[in-house]
């Protein structure tokens, strides 16, 4: 059978929770913010389960020897935050996985066309075979942006077999061109929503994750 991108929709009360507070329009800034960097901490905490390459030993307690699995410290994980909004993800992400190099990759989107451009690429020349990668953008809507974010991880030798996605919603259009073009993929999402109307906005989504974030409303 033909491989197919997975879409992860974890059903955590936490989740469902800081998605709730996301998507109220009353929600001020700072509480905004703190929303985002707890749907990326947990959204990493669920993307991570069966991806953190773990080193099996024994430890000795006080008392006696137990089996013990640690995290593999040689184990190369990257996060890459697709700015400006993918940054709070990224804080939370953070807390969960503090050994991961994060390599910021600022896109913005022409209002117009919906299509993005490059205004900084810090990921490196070359991701090692192994190298765990996570891209963190709170929206998926045209696609346009992870679509750019995926071809420059490609070109650099990045492994999308061990690419994951963290998203806080996603919509049809992007999961359709995601799934098409890189079908070994997988995404962690807080909701799939239906549809983006014709200005790029998911609805009904969260309004734009940047200016919300940064309070430039
Ligand atoms: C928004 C959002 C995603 C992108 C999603 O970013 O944060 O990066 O659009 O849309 P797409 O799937 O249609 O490409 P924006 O360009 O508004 O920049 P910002 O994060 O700085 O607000």
């Amino acid at each position: 059978m033909a491989m197919q991108m997975k879409i992860y929709v974890p059903p955590h009360p936490l989740v469902r929770h800081w998605l709730a507070v996301a998507r109220d329009k009353n929600t001020p800034s700072t509480l905004f913010k703190t929303a985002m960097v707890e749907l990326g901490r947990w959204l990493t905490y669920e993307a991570i389960r069966d991806w953190l390459p773990t080193i099996d030993t024994q430890v000795e307690t006080p008392v006696g020897v137990a089996d013990a699995s640690f995290i593999n410290p040689q184990s190369a994980i990257a996060t890459i935050p697709i700015l400006r909004a993918g940054l709070t993800l990224a804080e939370g992400a953070q807390t969960v996985i503090p050994l991961a190099s994060t390599y910021h990759l600022g896109l913005v989107r022409d209002e117009k066309t919906l299509k993005p451009s490059c205004y900084l690429n810090k990921l490196p020349e070359k991701f090692a075979l192994d190298t765990r990668i996570l891209i963190l953008d709170p929206m998926l809507a045209t696609g346009g942006s992870m679509m750019y974010a995926l071809e420059e991880v490609s070109k650099r030798g990045g492994n999308i077999d061990l690419t994951r996605i963290i998203s806080v919603v996603g919509a049809p259009p992007a999961l359709k061109e995601l799934g098409t073009a890189y079908p070994s993929l997988t995404i962690y999402s807080a909701m799939i929503d239906e549809e983006v109307n014709d200005a790029g906005f998911i609805v009904p989504g969260l309004g734009d994750a940047g200016d919300r974030s940064f309070n430039n409303a």
